[in-house]
């Protein structure tokens, strides 16, 4: 792994930007940090990076980056995520990632974990292709999941696929911080070498006694069963889960599954979901697409009833702006010049003209033009 010198102190950050700001006077009419960008792309302040310092292949299909962002990063929660710009082809595709290291970490760098999901090209390109020494745009670190910083917690974690990497930023912080309880952690995954940071869990597993980790093959018999979720599954793995706090991170169905058992037993209020898609609903079977047309672009595209329009746009070959694509950050919305869009989280129409459309949970219910 490389080495690199730790990051300034908040205090030295602040000296900095009073001298940039005489600077910035003689610099003019660019600022300071257009020239220091030349020297050292992270010493810019006029936009965030990231240097990849490190890669890491978990499995055959995820990959750690250790990343060592720029002077403006403010220290994340554990369970936060970041936006990534991700250069492919000439266009700049933005991407959102779980932070997967503790913010206790103390070389001022911060890791994500990419699991290269089928279709999607970004993801592939990132497991692939990105490599020691480049740099790459990142987002100020968002997010409303993460641990409570004072109370004690007692965590039930339940986790699948790369929905493992919250809980590991969440766990390695409880551990740094020396706050660890008893805390048991269910994760699913196809088989054991899918497992995204196994050896990291086994590790934590063996190294702490309060940390109960069982580990669920659905496509094998495996160590522990290889049903999927329920509630009684988790009553035998756990048995006081109505006491806990609940974290779970995972795909739809699996996330579904456990709203509604713990909407059963009155208990949702101790849940706490961290969703990587929008929760779209089901699409009447009579439903339509439609030809879009991207008024500003000049780009006609055809729309199935269920595909968002900001991939309709993407596979038409345009780069709209976007950052969460599920419905939170609304880098995306633009407006409806005419026709119909359905906002698939609500199964909603939108037909009135000047509408603000985000086009990543929005798809065609019908013709539709776009002032993109
Ligand atoms: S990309 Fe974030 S709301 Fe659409």
């Amino acid at each position: 792994m490389l080495q690199e010198t730790p990051r300034k102190s908040v205090h030295s950050k602040s000296i900095w930007s009073r001298m940039s700001a005489i600077t910035d006077y003689f610099a003019w009419p660019l600022r300071t940090s257009h020239y220091l960008e030349l020297v050292n792309p992270l010493w810019t302040t006029h936009k965030l990076q990231a240097r990849v310092v490190n890669v890491w292949d978990e499995t055959k299909d995820s990959r750690t980056l250790t990343l060592r962002p720029g002077l403006n990063w403010r220290g994340h929660r554990a369970g936060q995520h970041v936006r990534l710009g991700i250069p492919v082809g000439g266009k700049q595709y933005t991407r959102t990632y779980t932070i997967s290291s503790p913010p206790e970490r103390d070389d001022g760098c911060f890791t994500i974990t990419v699991k290269a999901i089928d279709e999607g090209t970004i993801s592939h390109h990132i497991v692939r292709n990105i490599k020691v020494g480049d740099y790459l745009p990142i987002g100020l670190p968002q997010g409303e999941f993460y641990l409570p910083d004072a109370q004690p917690v007692l965590p039930l974690f339940i986790t699948a696929g790369s929905g493992i990497t919250p809980a590991a930023s969440m766990m390695r912080s409880l551990i740094a911080q020396g706050r660890l309880a008893d805390t048991h952690h269910i994760h699913y995954a196809p088989h054991e070498f899918d497992v995204v940071l196994g050896k990291d869990l086994k590790e934590m597993a063996q190294q702490h006694s309060r940390y109960h980790l069982h580990r669920i093959y659905t496509r094998e018999q495996g160590v522990q069963g290889s049903a999927h979720f329920s509630e009684t599954q988790m009553s035998a793995l756990c048995p006081d889960w109505k006491e806990r706090d609940v974290y779970a991170c995972g795909p739809p169905s699996l996330l579904a599954a456990i709203e509604k058992c713990f909407d059963d037993a009155g208990c949702s209020r101790q849940l706490h979901i961290e969703r990587f898609r929008a929760p779209f609903t089901e699409i009447p079977t009579d439903a339509i697409g439609g030809r879009v047309r991207f008024a500003r672009s000049g780009v006609d595209a055809e729309g199935d009833k269920e595909t968002p329009l900001l991939r309709v746009a993407e596979e038409a070959g345009m780069n709209p702006p976007h950052g969460c694509r599920m419905g939170i950050c609304h880098t995306c919305n633009t407006t409806l010049v005419s026709g119909c869009v359905r906002d698939l989280r609500t199964g909603k129409l939108l037909n009135e003209v000047g509408s603000i459309v985000q086009t990543c949970i929005c798809a065609a219910a019908g013709d539709c033009e776009l002032d993109l």
